[in-house]
C-alpha cells in the first residue's frame, strides 16, 4: 500500500502526517501557535516563521514515530507549496526537500486549498462536478471542480476574506484573536436589532469590507451617542449578513451548474450557524460539512490531496519556489 508523508506550514499551524492510499491516518500531529499570536491580536508573519523553525523537526519526528513507518518506506514527501505566508511556507518546503533529497523520494507541492477539498474524502467519496465553498482567514472562494484535476474559480472575494472580516469585527468588540469562534458564540445570544447593509458583489463574487465598515460605524455611532453597544446583537447582525452572502452565492451556482455535491472547507466552515444554514437550506444535493478537526489547518489534508498528485504523477523538483499567492487553477511545473 502506498504511503505519503505530508507537511503543512502555510500559516500558524505546524503539522506533519503519514497516510496510506486508503486514507487511513497512520499519524497526524499538529501544533498551533494561536496562543502566541493571540497576544498580538493576529498572526505575525515573522513570529510564525520562527516558531515553524523551532517546531518542524520535532513534529516530523513525532509523526514518523507515531506512524510506525520508516521514511525509507514512504512513496513520496508532500508539502504545502502555497498559498500562505511566504516565510512559513519556506520552512515546510525546506524540510520536505531535505527529506526528499536525503531519502531520494518524489516531491509533491500541494496547493493548500486542494487540501481543504480532498480532506473530505476521509468522510465519503466525492461526486463530480463538485462545488467547494472555501472559507478561511485568507480565502473566500467558490470553486467548481469537474474532476480531481480540473478546478475553476467561479467567485472570490473582491476585498476581505470572510474569516478576516470576522476577526476584524471581533477586534472592534475587544474579542480576542481569532475572533471567528467568539462571534459565532456571541451571535447565539444576539437578536435582530441592528441593521447592517446587505453586501453586494458581482456574479459569484463576494465582498465583506462594506459590511465590516458598517459595523465599525455602528460602534462609533453608539460611542458618540453615549449608548452602550449590545455586542451580541452586533455579532448577530454581522454574522447573518456575512453568512447570508455565502449561502446566496452558493445557491446561485447550484441553479446554474450541474453540481452533484457541495462541500465547505477552511476555518470558517467550523461556524455553527453556517453549518446550520448549509444543511437546512441546501437540499437538492448532498452537502459535506467536515468535522471541526478537518476545518482548521492540518497535514492530513495535505496528504489526502497529495495522493491525487501522485496519481497524476505531478511532482516538483528541488528548485520549486513556494508561493504566497497561488491560484487553485494553476499547475506548478
Ligand atoms: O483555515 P484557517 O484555520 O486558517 C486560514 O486562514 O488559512 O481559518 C482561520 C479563520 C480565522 O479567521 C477564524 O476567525 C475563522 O477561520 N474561524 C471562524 C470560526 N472558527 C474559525 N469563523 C467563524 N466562525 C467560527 N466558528
Ligand atoms: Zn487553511
Amino acid at each position: 500500500m502506498k504511503k505519503i508523508l505530508a507537511i503543512e506550514s502555510s500559516c500558524d499551524e505546524t503539522a506533519c502526517a503519514v497516510l496510506d492510499e486508503e486514507l487511513n491516518i497512520l499519524s497526524s500531529v499538529v501544533t498551533s501557535q494561536i496562543d502566541v499570536h493571540a497576544r498580538f491580536g493576529g498572526v505575525v508573519p515573522e513570529v510564525a516563521s520562527r516558531m515553524h523553525v523551532e517546531q518542524i523537526s520535532v513534529i516530523i519526528k513525532e509523526a514518523v514515530r507515531q506512524s510506525g513507518v520508516r521514511i525509507e518506506d514512504v512513496d513520496a514527501i508532500a508539502y504545502t507549496i502555497g498559498p500562505g505566508l511566504i516565510g512559513s511556507l519556506h520552512i515546510g518546503g525546506i524540510a520536505a526537500k531535505t527529506l526528499a533529497f536525503f531519502y531520494q523520494k518524489p516531491l509533491i507541492g500541494v496547493h493548500h486549498l486542494k487540501g481543504h477539498v480532498f480532506v473530505n474524502e476521509l468522510l465519503q467519496p466525492l461526486q463530480y462536478p463538485l462545488l467547494a465553498l472555501i472559507v478561511s482567514g485568507g480565502h473566500t472562494e467558490l470553486v467548481y471542480i469537474e474532476d480531481d484535476d480540473h478546478f475553476r474559480i467561479l467567485g472570490t472575494t473582491l476585498d476581505d476574506a470572510v474569516g478576516e472580516a470576522y476577526d476584524k469585527v471581533a477586534r472592534l468588540m475587544d474579542l480576542e484573536y481569532p475572533g471567528g469562534p467568539k462571534i459565532d458564540a456571541l451571535a447565539k445570544e444576539g437578536k435582530k436589532h441592528y441593521e447592517l447593509p446587505k453586501p453586494h458583489a458581482s456574479d459569484y463574487n463576494f465582498s465583506f469590507s462594506g459590511l465590516k465598515n458598517a459595523a465599525i460605524q455602528m460602534v462609533r455611532r453608539c460611542e458618540n451617542a453615549g449608548e452602550e453597544l449590545n455586542k451580541a446583537d452586533l455579532a448577530y447582525a454581522f454574522q447573518e449578513r456575512a453568512l447570508g452572502q455565502l449561502l446566496d452565492k452558493t445557491k446561485k451556482v447550484l441553479e446554474e451548474y450541474p453540481v452533484k455535491m457541495v462541500l465547505v472547507g477552511g476555518g470558517v466552515a467550523a461556524n455553527s450557524r453556517l453549518r446550520q444554514l448549509m444543511s437546512e437550506q441546501i437540499r437538492e444535493v448532498p452537502v459535506i460539512l467536515p468535522p471541526l478537526k478537518y476545518c482548521t489547518d492540518n497535514a492530513t489534508m495535505i496528504a489526502a490531496a497529495a495522493f491525487h498528485y501522485l496519481k497524476h504523477q505531478e511532482f516538483v523538483d528541488y528548485a520549486a519556489a513556494s508561493r504566497s499567492s497561488l491560484s487553485i487553477e494553476e499547475r506548478i511545473e
